[in-house]
């Protein structure tokens, strides 16, 4: 098996701490490791000959090399270097024409990497359940049972029971906040995880029938490949003039050969310093502290400082998160629009 892990994203959602320079899979925000590094761990758990392929794009081609060097010890497929970002349904496919010149049936985990799991036992199992699927051809999701109408996330409607697994009836792509509502009232839906499993082959044979253009670009970027030590770089001028897509619309709305295998492993994408403090443990007062913090009578409240000390007096539901450069202060339940920040920091220049 391989674990193909993609690291092309520069999330502006843990701003300040995440940037574009150095996005959250960089960053250690549940632990010691940074999120990289605890993806590369779970793709080595799999078993004793899975190994890692990660895919990035040349800014990031130097941290995500060292901390595949520091992790995988050799166990490494390389690193294959995107010259533009032309979105994930590209990016797996230059996977997947790697993987099928050694072995076109490789099972191929694609795994973001800025992803939290906290039950690896859990995700093994699953992991199990959804290799006998792809063997056979199929392309496997993994379901998280939803809590809120999120917009962000891909829906799948689970059919049939077929071999530990069930038929995805339905894959739907970021629904808008409406029809998320109905099908959370519906009940027979998951939030699609971001992971998959499935065959090279299969995948490349999915985006012949539903998107042949960027198979085509993707085969002609790859034909042009040049290897520099653990590097991979792709004909730039092919890659550039590929379609840009995620596998979700590119792929997984249009086959009709996926299946879903529950997961219940503690996910979440950390997608908000909402999400960060809601999975990690809480003191008695509700509260999330990293690094130096003193608090008095402060409820409900995530505070993380990379520095300097962060005293805080007599408040509920906030988020505080110090920087070099920058100190945050949000309401807790107003987190998701940190970007509107972010656009005001950019027009300072
Ligand atoms: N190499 C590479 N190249 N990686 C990329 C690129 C690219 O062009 N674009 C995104 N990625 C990486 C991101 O770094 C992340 O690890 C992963 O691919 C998924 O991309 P996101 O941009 O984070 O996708 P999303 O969160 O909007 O949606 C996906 O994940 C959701 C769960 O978190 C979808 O699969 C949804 O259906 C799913 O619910
Ligand atoms: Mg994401």
């Amino acid at each position: 098996m391989l674990a193909v892990i993609l690291s092309g994203g520069s999330g502006t959602r843990l701003w300040p701490l995440s940037r574009e320079a150095y996005p959250k899979q960089f960053l250690p925000v549940v632990s010691d490791d940074s999120l990289l590094a605890e993806t590369i761990d779970r793709g080595l758990a799999l078993d004793e000959t899975a190994r890692v392929l990660a895919i990035t794009n040349e800014d990031h081609r130097f941290v995500v090399a060292a901390q595949l060097q520091a992790q995988a010890k050799g166990r490494t497929a390389g690193i294959i270097l995107e010259p533009v970002g032309r979105n994930t349904a590209p990016a797996i496919a230059l996977a997947a024409l790697a993987a099928a010149e050694e072995n076109p049936e490789e099972l191929l985990l694609v795994m973001p990497s800025d992803h939290v799991l906290r039950d690896l036992a859990a995700f093994r199992a699953a992991v199990a359940v959804g290799a006998a699927a792809a063997n056979s051809g199929k392309l496997v999701t993994f379901g998280i049972v939803p809590n809120a109408p999120h917009t962000g996330y891909g829906y799948i409607k689970a059919g049939a029971e077929l071999g530990g697994c069930n038929e995805v009836a339905a894959f739907v792509e970021k629904p808008d906040e409406a029809t998320a509502q109905r099908y959370l009232d519906e009940g027979d839906y998951f939030w699609n995880s971001g992971m998959f499993l499935f065959r090279a082959d299969r995948y490349l044979e999915e985006l012949q029938a539903h998107n042949p253009a960027m198979l085509d670009a993707c085969r002609a970027a790859w034909g042009e490949k040049q290897a520099d030590l653990d590097f991979v770089r792709v004909g730039r001028k092919a890659f550039e003039d590929c379609p840009d897509d995620s596998i979700d619309y590119a792929v997984m709305e249009k086959t009709r050969d996926a299946v879903v295998v529950p997961l219940d492993a503690g996910w979440s994408d950390v997608g908000s310093w909402s999400a960060l403090w809601e999975i990690q443990p809480q003191d008695e007062h509700g509260n999330v502290c990293r690094g130096d913090v003193i608090t008095e009578d402060v409820t409900g409240s995530y505070i993380h400082s990379e520095g300097r000390l962060i005293a805080a007096l007599g408040i509920s539901d906030h988020v505080i998160v110090e920087t070099d450069d920058v100190v945050l202060v949000a309401d807790r339940s107003r987190v998701q629009e940190v970007k509107k920040l972010v656009a005001k920091v950019k027009e300072r220049g």
